[in-house]
Parts: structure tokens; C-alpha cells; sequence
């Protein structure tokens, strides 16, 4: 979805093309710009300086991040330089925040000078210039952004509104799971197809009113199956986004030109304009003939502020590829470690059947599952989808934890590193809902940091909730399940999230 990784950006980035432009250029000349990197304005308080990682000269840190899961090496280094660091992507000066207390004092009381971002050059082609809220900076076009999707999409009136598309949602992957276990002759039920194949449904329901089959895209001159609709809209923007251009490292080389990576990337781009604007002709002519339906699309063309074309698509795009991804890795996640630990699948079994016996299960009745609500928090500590929050730009001097962070200084929150700090949580490696679990009291939805925090939060979090919660409970209430293999805590490197490497297959049997 919205994440700006610098691990698996850094990996690529230290193959052929950054060492053979960096060997061809002066020392002498790239000495001039690192000196001027990331250190804007005085310290006038003299605060001390954030710890240092040592780097190499060039590169600073860049080579020692090329294992790819840079939130891990991240909370690594924390043990040794504490939970606030610095280190030198090429170029770049970056800070590293890897504890809660410091995130905190970051998304709240700093927010307003680290409000913007820089983006890579994949996500400022990807997002049309920041037209879109996650990565946009706060400003007016943000809050107009982030009003109307709260509005039509994701605020508390507008869930409501779209409550029978999730129903629609749980009964669908219930019969598909009813389906495949009495057809499969007990083959590994692939739970991430079926479930991303039906929150692609929801989201178009959500954006358009409605699903498709296919399409015809006037501008590709071919029809679209919805497989490869979901190809265009979301898997190939997932891979683009965490795409690597050398020069986001080494930002004086960027008149170098590096026109295959700008070509692929335009590529993406072209034909995912291509397809929403199919999408939104087809609705556009609907609402035109007077057929309206509850959905982001009837919204915006009838009572929001007024957006440009590009902007009405990209508005339109947004949420169909936030529903499509994180959502799908926390259920995923959350299933696996139910699938491996059957005490822990029965005790959530009970839990639900004492509260819904014979009945499906409803979001009305999650307040009063907190077993449900830990196993959906601890998955998130344990496997946060957005491991590191997108770079936040230090536009002004602050100082952090005590520390002078001067402007021009890249900010990254590590939300891995805070859900595994042992000051705040223990055993943190272990998988243990039970540590959510406390008499009478409810579980906050930002008890852990996999929101983010502040005035960025995620928007989604509450649908994410809803549609997790719901599902998994559902799905252990009507089903058992076992691994077919355990295949591991395998992490997909080259996804924009922590998605599992290997999708988990599971051997499901009917309760009943
Ligand atoms: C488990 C699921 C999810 C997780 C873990 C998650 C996590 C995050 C994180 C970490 C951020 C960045 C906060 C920041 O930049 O400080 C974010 C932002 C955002 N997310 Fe989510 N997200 C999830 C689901 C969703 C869903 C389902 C949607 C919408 C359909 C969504 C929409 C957004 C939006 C619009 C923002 C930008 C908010 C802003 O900048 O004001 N998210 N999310």
C-alpha cells in the first residue's frame, strides 16, 4: 500500500549501476555534496548529536542493508546504538526511531516538522505527485483528500453504510471455504487467494457500487479479465512502489539519466489510468442515466469539492489498493499462527461459540470477543503489515529524545522495532494473544504502533479491524484448521508489506 521501504530499495540499489556511476564520478566532487547532506541550521540549545552507525564513505550504511528486511537490521542496531540512531543511505542523512515512547513523540508532539515527505521516484510516479492521502504532505489538498474518503469510505457513517458489503463479504469466503473442503478431498486450501480475490469485490463495490467480471479499456483496445484487472490496479503498483532508481540514494546524480526504470514505471502508470478511467466512464454513463448507488464514485462526482480528472481517478484508485493488501497479510498472518497453534485455535473456538452458538458471528458481537480482538492486535505486534512507517522529511530543526535532529535529516519510525521492544513487551519473538487480554478493560485500536500514530494514523484502520476480526472468527468457528506445512515466519522481501513469503496452505474440516 503506502510504504517507501529503504531496505529492499537499498539491496537493489547497491548492484551494477550505483557502483559503477559512483566509481566513474570524483571523489573529490561527491566529498562536496555528501558535506552538504542532511545537516541544515545551527544547534542552538547543544543538544547532543544522535548516536551514529558507522558506514562507509559513499554509500554510509547502504551495503549493510542488503539482506532486504531493513526493519529487522534496523531493531538490531537499536541494541547496540539505543532506540534513536543515524545512518547514511548514500547521500541521505536518516534518523531511525525504533521505541515506542520516541514514536510517540514523534507522530505528536513533532508532527508539524516532519508534516512532509520526500518521496522515492517510483512512489512520485506511482502516486501522480502525491495525489494521494497516504503520502501526500498536510496541507489543504490533503485534508480535501482525506475528508472525502473518511466521508463516503472509511469514517464511522460511511461503514455503516457499506456494513452489508462486508456481510456480503464473510458469506462469500465462508461458502468458498464450505465449498473447497467438501471438494478438495482434503487438499491445502490456498486462504490468501480467496480472500484477496474477495476484497478486490469489496472495494469495487465500495469505489463503483459494484463488481466486475472484465472490462473493456478503450485506451489498451482489450478486454480485461479481473484477474488481470487486479494485476494492473494492485500487484504491479505493490511492485512498483518498493522499485529502486539509484538516484534516490545519490540525489546530485539525478541528471544521470535511467530511462528503463522511468519507462517501466510510466508503463504501470499508463495502464492503470487506462483501466480506472474504463471504470470510471462505465459509472460516470450510470449516474448520468440516473441510476445512483452508495459508493465513493456517486459521492465524489456529486457533492465533493471538485478534482481534476487525474486526481478523481487516483482519489477513486486509492482505497481499492489499501482494501486489497494489508488487510489480506494480517488475516493471513493470523491464521497461520492459529493454523500451528491448536490450544490457542480452541481457545478462540470456545470464545466464539459461547458468545454466537449456532449463529454466524456479527461485527456487533466482536466488543464481546476480546480473545478475537487479542489474537487481531498480537498479530499485528508481531507481523505489522507497514513495518516501517514511509519516510518523514525533518523540515525544521527538533530535537527528539533529547537529541538535535537537524532539518533536511529523512525520519524512519520502525513500527517493527517498537512491537518488539522487551522494555514494553515480553518475549516479544513469541506469538501470545494472551498478553492483550486483561479483565474488564477494552483493547485500544492503537495499542499497537501498526497504525502509525497522530494526525497520519491510518484511516483504515477500522474497516481493517472489522473485516479481520470478523473473518477470522468466522472462519475458526466453522472450521478447523491444521497446517499442511509450516512453512515458517518466511517474509515476501519483494512485497511492500511483510505478506507471507509462501501463502499459507491449510487442511480445513467442518465443525459441524
Ligand atoms: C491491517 C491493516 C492496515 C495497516 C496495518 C495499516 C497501516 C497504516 C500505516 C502504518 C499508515 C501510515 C501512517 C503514517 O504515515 O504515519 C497508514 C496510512 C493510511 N492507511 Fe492504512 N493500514 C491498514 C489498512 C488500511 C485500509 C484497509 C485502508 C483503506 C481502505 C487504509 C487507508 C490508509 C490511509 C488513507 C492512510 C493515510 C492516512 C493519512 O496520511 O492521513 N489502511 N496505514
Amino acid at each position: 500500500m503506502d510504504v517507501q521501504t529503504v531496505g529492499s530499495a537499498a539491496a537493489a540499489a547497491f548492484g551494477g549501476p550505483a557502483v559503477a556511476v559512483a566509481g566513474g564520478v570524483s571523489l573529490l566532487f561527491l566529498k562536496s555534496f555528501l558535506s552538504q547532506g542532511g545537516g541544515g541550521g545551527g544547534n542552538p540549545n547543544h543538544l547532543a548529536s544522535v548516536p551514529v552507525v558507522p558506514g562507509l564513505p559513499v554509500f554510509g550504511n547502504l551495503l549493510q542493508l542488503k539482506e532486504k528486511k531493513p526493519y529487522k537490521t534496523f531493531t538490531k542496531w537499536a541494541e547496540t546504538y539505543g532506540p534513536i540512531y543515524s545512518i547514511k543511505t548514500g547521500a541521505t542523512s536518516m534518523v531511525v526511531i525504533n521505541s515506542n515512547d520516541l514514536a510517540k513523540e514523534a507522530f505528536v508532539t513533532k508532527f508539524d516538522s516532519i508534516s512532509t515527505r520526500n518521496l522515492s521516484k517510483a512512489l512520485k510516479l506511482l502516486s501522480a505527485d502525491k495525489s494521494m492521502v497516504a503520502v501526500s504532505d498536510y496541507d489543504d489538498f490533503h485534508k480535501t483528500l482525506k475528508r472525502n474518503i473518511l466521508t463516503s469510505f472509511l469514517g464511522p457513517t460511511a461503514l455503516k453504510q457499506h456494513r452489508l458489503h462486508r456481510d456480503a463479504f464473510s458469506d462469500n469466503l465462508s461458502n468458498q471455504l464450505y465449498n473447497l473442503a467438501s471438494n478438495s478431498h482434503r487438499e491445502a486450501v490456498n486462504l490468501r487467494k480467496i480472500f484477496q480475490s474477495q476484497l478486490l469485490t469489496l472495494a469495487l463495490k465500495q469505489t463503483f457500487g459494484r463488481d466486475i467480471e472484465s472490462i473493456y479499456v478503450t485506451d489498451l483496445g482489450t478486454t480485461l479479465t479481473r484477474d488481470e484487472v487486479f494485476q494492473v490496479l494492485v500487484i504491479d503498483p505493490i511492485m512498483g512502489a518498493i522499485d529502486v532508481d539509484w538516484r534516490d540514494f545519490f540525489p546530485y546524480l539525478s541528471w544521470i539519466p535511467n530511462a528503463e526504470f522511468e519507462t517501466k514505471i510510466e508503463q504501470m502508470c499508463i495502464r492503470r489510468e487506462a483501466v480506472m478511467k474504463a471504470l470510471f466512464q462505465q459509472h460516470k454513463k450510470r449516474i448520468d442515466s440516473g441510476e445512483h448507488l452508495n459508493s465513493f464514485i456517486d459521492y465524489l462526482l456529486a457533492e465533493a469539492q471538485p478534482l481534476t480528472e487525474k486526481q478523481l481517478l487516483m482519489s477513486l484508485w486509492e482505497p481499492i489498493i489499501e482494501t486489497a493488501d494489508t488487510t489480506m497479510v494480517t488475516t493471513e498472518w493470523a491464521m497461520y499462527e492459529l493454523a500451528r497453534n491448536p490450544e490457542k485455535q480452541a481457545r478462540l473456538y470456545d470464545e466464539v461459540q459461547s458468545v454466537c452458538g449456532s449463529e454466524k458471528i456479527t461485527e456487533e458481537k466482536l466488543c464481546k470477543m476480546p480473545y478475537l480482538l487479542a489474537v487481531f492486535h498480537e498479530t499485528l505486534r508481531k507481523h505489522s503489515p507497514v513495518p516501517l512507517i514511509p519516510l518523514r522529511h525533518v523540515h525544521e530543526n527538533i530535537e527528539i529524545g533529547g537529541y538535535h535532529v537537524p532539518s533536511g535529516t529523512e525520519l524512519a519510525i520502525n513500527i517493527y522495532g517498537c512491537n518488539m521492544e522487551r522494555e514494553v513487551w515480553d518475549d516479544p519473538e513469541e506469538w501470545k494473544p494472551e498478553r492483550f487480554v486483561a479483565e474488564n478493560e477494552q483493547i485500544d485500536l492503537h495499542s499497537t504502533m501498526a497504525f502509525g500514530g497522530g494526525k497520519r494514523v491510518c484511516a483504515g484502520a477500522m474497516q481493517a479491524m472489522l473485516i479481520a476480526c470478523a473473518s477470522i472468527g468466522r472462519m475458526v468457528h466453522e472450521f478447523e484448521w491444521r497446517l499442511k506445512d509450516d512453512t515458517g515466519d518466511d517474509i515476501n522481501t519483494l512485497a511492500l508489506t511483510t505478506q507471507k513469503l509462501n501463502p499459507m496452505l491449510a487442511v480445513i474440516k467442518p465443525r459441524n
